[in-house]
């Protein structure tokens, strides 16, 4: 008789973003002449630049032409990309990587979840809480998270490292000593940010412990301050100890494209090891490549009229989050985040739960957020908005809000 993999078994339910629909659908069928603005979950909405529109046309009439029909792409992908990316993303930054340490895929998600395979069982793993999820849920498959606590809302085996309004949502080094550590920079959900010096001190923690850090800048092009390194890489020693995950879906809109990458630096050992050696080996055999088209887009994204149209298009998100942090500070909430991220991570008024808050702003204010408590127990009490709304839907939200107060 097969077995299945128990693991899996231990999950919990995932009901954040399900317990949020249904709830909103059960409002809009009681209140059908409400008209309801969603700013909770972290989509984009504008739609693809021109540049990348263009470049999507010709690599699909190159597909239906003999001459320069693709296949199968090379596992890593196409030299085309990795190099735009060492060239754009890495070198300005002062960051010598060889185009054999970028591995091309689908999705940050894929392989933020897909990682933690080419690492022992046995491994302590540490996250910040509140955290993606998805660093936990995969850990926890692979039977590296021990078993799950519902009075703690946690793993027996994760290291949970707070990240709250007091320590500024930047964690402290853990009591306990991990071997992997995830920090997610600029962050989803507080959206606050790392800088240069912050990281510097987890780059030189690591180093000296011997762990290995995975570093998640999925949301790397909504940084607008100086000191916030936009890399883990521009920190000294980062090459021996980090692995970093970009992703083009919100840098230039791809969620529904799918494009992403990830960095394994060749000195990054364990021993002997090459950690590069591994990760192109579970490439090798577990995926087929990124399809010609899109890896053409993802190029596209790097030209000079892609550049522009896509810092125009985060510009715009990011005149929202300025929108939504200003407008809520002045009806006097508390806000963080915003200003190199995406998202606004707000304290709840009055004491109120993340989910008490959640509801009074969908029956009062008609606007949908994100209860904090769905990212982790040191989310309660908090409360995220996005900023990838329309800027209309953002201000005509936050003026109902506002409205609440009077
Ligand atoms: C921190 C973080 N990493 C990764 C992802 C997923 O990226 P992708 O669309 O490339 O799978 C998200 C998506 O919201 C995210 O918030």
């Amino acid at each position: 008789m097969f077995k299945i993999n128990e693991n899996y078994l231990k999950l919990p339910g995932s009901y954040l973003f399900s317990t949020i629909g249904k709830k909103v659908k059960a409002f809009e069928q009681a209140n059908p002449d409400r008209n309801i603005i969603r700013l909770g979950i972290g989509d984009v909405t504008l739609p693809l630049a021109p540049a990348i529109i263009e470049a999507l046309h010709m690599a699909v009439d190159e597909m239906g032409v003999q001459e320069t029909f693709r296949g199968y792409s090379p596992d890593q992908g196409y030299e085309f990309l990795r190099k735009a990316i060492v060239d754009h993303d890495y070198k300005p930054r002062g960051v010598d990587l060889d185009i054999d340490e970028i591995f091309i895929s689908d999705g940050a998600k894929s392989d933020s979840a897909n990682i933690q395979e080419i690492f022992g069982p046995d491994n302590k793993v540490a996250v910040c809480d509140p955290v993606y999820p998805v660093y936990v849920d995969s850990n926890a498959m692979a039977g590296r998270a021990g078993d799950y606590l519902p009075e703690k809302e946690g793993w027996s085996r994760i290291i949970y490292m707070p990240c709250t309004m007091e320590n500024n949502f930047v964690p402290e080094f853990p009591k306990e000593t991990p071997d992997m550590i995830y920090l997610c920079y600029p962050n989803n959900p507080t959206g606050s940010a790392l800088t240069k010096d912050q990281l510097q001190k987890w780059v030189d923690y690591a180093i000296e412990i011997g762990a290995v850090i995975l570093y998640d800048a999925a949301y790397e092009a909504y940084i607008s301050e100086e000191n916030v390194p936009h890399s883990i890489y521009e920190c000294d020693g980062a090459k021996r100890c980090a692995i970093e995950l970009r992703s083009f879906s919100k840098n230039a809109g791809f969620t529904g494209t799918r494009l992403a990458f990830t960095v394994v630096p060749k000195a990054l050992k364990c021993g002997d090891v090459s950690l590069n050696g591994l990760w192109a080996r579970r490439h090798g055999t577990k995926f087929n490549g990124a399809p010609y088209i899109i890896q053409r887009a993802g190029e596209a994204v790097y030209s000079k009229a892609g550049q522009e149209q896509t810092k125009a298009q985060i510009a715009y998100y990011m005149n929202n989050a300025k929108v939504i942090r200003e407008g809520l500070t002045q009806a006097g909430y508390l806000c963080f985040g915003g200003v190199n991220a995406p998202y606004i991570w707000m304290k709840t008024p009055d004491g109120m739960t993340s989910w008490d808050f959640f509801d009074y702003l969908l029956s009062r204010a008609g606007v949908v957020g994100t209860p904090g408590s769905g990212f982790g127990p040191h989310g309660e009490g908090y409360f995220r908005l996005t900023a990838f709304g329309s800027l209309e839907n953002t201000k005509k939200a936050i003026e109902r809000i506002q409205a609440l107060n009077r």
